[in-house]
């Protein structure tokens, strides 16, 4: 399969070369919102990599009880905590990979776009953060509206000339993890082995889970491509409503943001063959980022992959014509947002 789950890989890592030598862990990794309802399950998880030697938790608070916790765990990161503005530019120095869930999540009622106006700036200024100390470091947004989070951060390194969108990533592995959920369930298969891609954005009708490109190859009937297409839409909101109040997705969310932690680090590592969906900077549609599978090597993405796109059935290209104009105004939104600051 193209994407196993992150462990199998990652024990994989673990073994010994054939000269017998243990592979060494040598990247570093910061979390920026550490401390939040994502922020502390992904931490956990990434300090249970063998790719991690460094793992740097940075949050404006609560996180010092984090990383001391943490750091107990007897894998190979060394855990530091970072706490506020000031402590900033150190956590990020010499980083690899940058990993943003910080800003306010949704409550019952609210679309992602309602948090746009808290959490532009949150990313703005950690983007900024990240120019100034870790230029060259893969960088993965999580913080919603994802849609106009990741244009925002493209503009942040454009105006610092640091702009490298091969390796910005907006953070939609989610929503292939769902889908390949949804479709296991619904279909009676290995769970192991299904593979969706998810193209599109990352909120209501833009997330478009390409079905007829389903590995291995599967039928549905037309309804049961409505119910997974709505099911896979919706499965944000199915949380935000089941905690009622308190959040939305956190866990899940973690475990599909290591996930694409651990892919980055294998592809950073020399593996050759490391796909995800991602949404970046492309140009597979007349939108200038878009979410596709992707091809990840050691300078971020080495090639978009086209042929999910073709031959996409009725029902996919008719969803595909629909969520453009919802996701150009929201990738415009994101730019307007830094290039009409002063
Ligand atoms: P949370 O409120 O539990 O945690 C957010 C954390 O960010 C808090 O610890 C807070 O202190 C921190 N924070 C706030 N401002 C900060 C700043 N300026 N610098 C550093 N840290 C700051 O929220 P959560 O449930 O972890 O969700 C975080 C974000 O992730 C939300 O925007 C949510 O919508 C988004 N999200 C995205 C996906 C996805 O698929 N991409 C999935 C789930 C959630
Ligand atoms: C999700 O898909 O779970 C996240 O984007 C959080 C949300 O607000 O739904």
């Amino acid at each position: 399969a193209l994407r196993g789950s992150f462990v199998p890989k990652a024990q994989k890592a673990t073994q010994r070369s054939q000269y017998g030598l243990q592979i060494q862990a040598s990247y570093k990794v910061a979390i920026l919102g550490a401390a939040g309802g994502i922020g502390q399950p992904l931490a956990l998880l990434v300090k249970m990599s063998p790719l991690v030697s460094d793992l740097h938790l940075y949050d404006i608070a609560n996180v010092k009880g984090v990383a001391a916790d943490l750091s107990h765990c007897n894998t190979p990161s060394q855990v530091l905590d970072f706490t506020g503005a000031s402590e900033l530019g150190n956590c990020l120095k010499g980083v690899n990979v940058v990993v943003i869930p910080a800003g306010v999540p949704r409550k019952p009622g609210m679309t992602r776009d309602d948090l746009f106006n808290i959490n532009a700036n949150i990313v703005k200024t950690l983007v900024e953060a990240v120019a100034d100390n870790c230029p060259d470091a893969f960088i993965h947004i999580i913080s919603n509206p994802v849609n106009s989070t990741v244009p925002i951060a493209a503009e942040v390194l454009k105006q610092k000339g640091v702009y490298d969108p091969k390796k910005l990533f907006g953070v939609t592995t989610l929503d292939v993890v769902r889908a390949n959920t949804f479709v296991a369930e619904k279909k009676n298969l290995k769970l192991i082995d299904v593979d969706v891609p998810v193209v599109g954005g990352h909120a209501g009708i833009t997330i478009l889970p390409l079905l007829s490109k389903t590995r291995p190859s599967v039928s549905f009937t037309d309804e049961e491509v409505e119910q997974l297409t709505v099911r896979i839409q919706n499965a944000g909101t199915e949380v935000v409503e089941a905690k009622a109040g308190a959040g939305s997705a956190t866990l899940s969310m973690a475990y599909a943001a290591a996930r694409f932690v651990e892919s980055s680090l294998r592809a950073l590592d020399g593996d050759g063959d490391v796909y995800e969906c991602s949404f970046v900077q492309s140009d597979l549609t007349e939108l200038p980022f878009f979410a596709s599978r992707i091809k990840l090597g050691r300078k971020g993405i080495e090639a978009l992959i086209p042929s999910d796109l073709e031959g996409l059935t009725d029902y996919e290209q008719k969803a595909l014509e629909a969520l453009k104009p919802e996701l150009k105004a929201s990738i415009e939104k994101g730019i307007a947002f830094v290039q009409k600051q002063p």
